[in-house]
């Protein structure tokens, strides 16, 4: 089981469209794919029409072990979405109480990483959808992934923004054993606007090493699909937007692969 996380301490960057791109893109190649939600707000939960107010079980349940393994996931957990090949672990609206916690020395940071064991032989892929917040969930997200995306608008306030999460992955990766492996991925380049042209510049002559192998550009599908609840590649799989998200997917199995070979 391979786990991806999607995270930025900016809003509106295009998180949630990217995990939930790159789920359907995954499950598309015959793949099982685990999509679990951690935002309070659930935009991932209410992308797959179920409503973030009224759940039973969520994300939430498994923060409620003291930071322990729970002996096991509670039934009901993972929930059906439209593509047959992605189930959901949604989020509720209580899980903003979380971000309150401390991520102290009680294993609250790593909560996510040991209820995931339980799910090691089901899924090929875990994506993990992350609040704009650097707090218990976002550090769950972090500490549990091998691989983080890092979504960045292509405009220049965004590369600010970008600044302070590596900043923030830095001091993450200070305290794993394992580095963790990010790539930025600029989103919303619209290559007739300076302003994207020149922060997409910027970009990669900051972070040559970071930079993901595409850029995800405007693309309006993204909101039909949205509405319609549906991954994006099941509404139209030869979109420009489609199309950018299936290179990054490509290339991450590509290193994934090499990695493999070379551990
Ligand atoms: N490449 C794109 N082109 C056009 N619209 C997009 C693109 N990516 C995302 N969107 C749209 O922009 C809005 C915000 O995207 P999304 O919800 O993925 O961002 P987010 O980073 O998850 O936001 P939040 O921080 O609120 O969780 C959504 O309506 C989405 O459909
Ligand atoms: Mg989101």
């Amino acid at each position: 089981m391979h786990i991806w996380a999607v995270a930025n301490q900016k809003g509106g960057v295009g998180k949630t469209t990217t995990g939930v791109t790159l789920a359907g893109l995954l499950a598309d190649q015959g793949f099982d794919v685990l999509l679990l939600d951690l935002d309070p707000h659930g935009s991932l939960t209410s992308y797959f029409g179920y409503d973030p107010d009224q759940l039973e079980h969520s994300a939430y349940d498994l923060f409620q072990h003291e930071g322990k393994v729970p002996a096991s996931l509670p039934p009901n957990l993972l929930l059906n979405t439209s593509h047959d090949r992605i189930n959901l672990i949604p989020a509720s609206t209580a899980m903003a109480t979380l971000e309150r916690r401390a991520v102290g020395s009680d294993g609250m940071g790593l909560v996510v990483s040991r209820a995931l064991t339980h799910l090691w032989d089901r899924f090929d892929y875990v994506l993990i959808d992350s609040p704009p917040v650097l707090g218990v969930l976002m550090v769950n997200a972090l500490a549990a992934c091998e691989r983080l995306l890092v979504p960045v608008q292509t405009e220049f306030l965004a590369i600010k923004g970008l600044e302070r999460m590596v900043r923030t992955l830095t001091m993450i990766n200070r305290a794993r054993s394992r580095k963790l492996d990010y790539y930025i991925l600029p989103t919303f380049f619209d290559r007739r606007t300076q302003a994207s042209v020149q922060s997409l510049r910027v970009i990669k002559q900051r972070y040559p090493d970071e930079i993901a192998q595409a850029v995800i550009p405007v693309d309006t599908k993204f909101r039909n699909a949205s509405t319609r609840g549906v991954v994006p590649s099941a509404l139209d799989p030869s979109t420009h937007g489609v199309r950018a998200y299936a290179m990054l997917m490509r290339s991450l199995l590509q290193i994934e692969r090499e990695e493999q070979v070379q551990p």
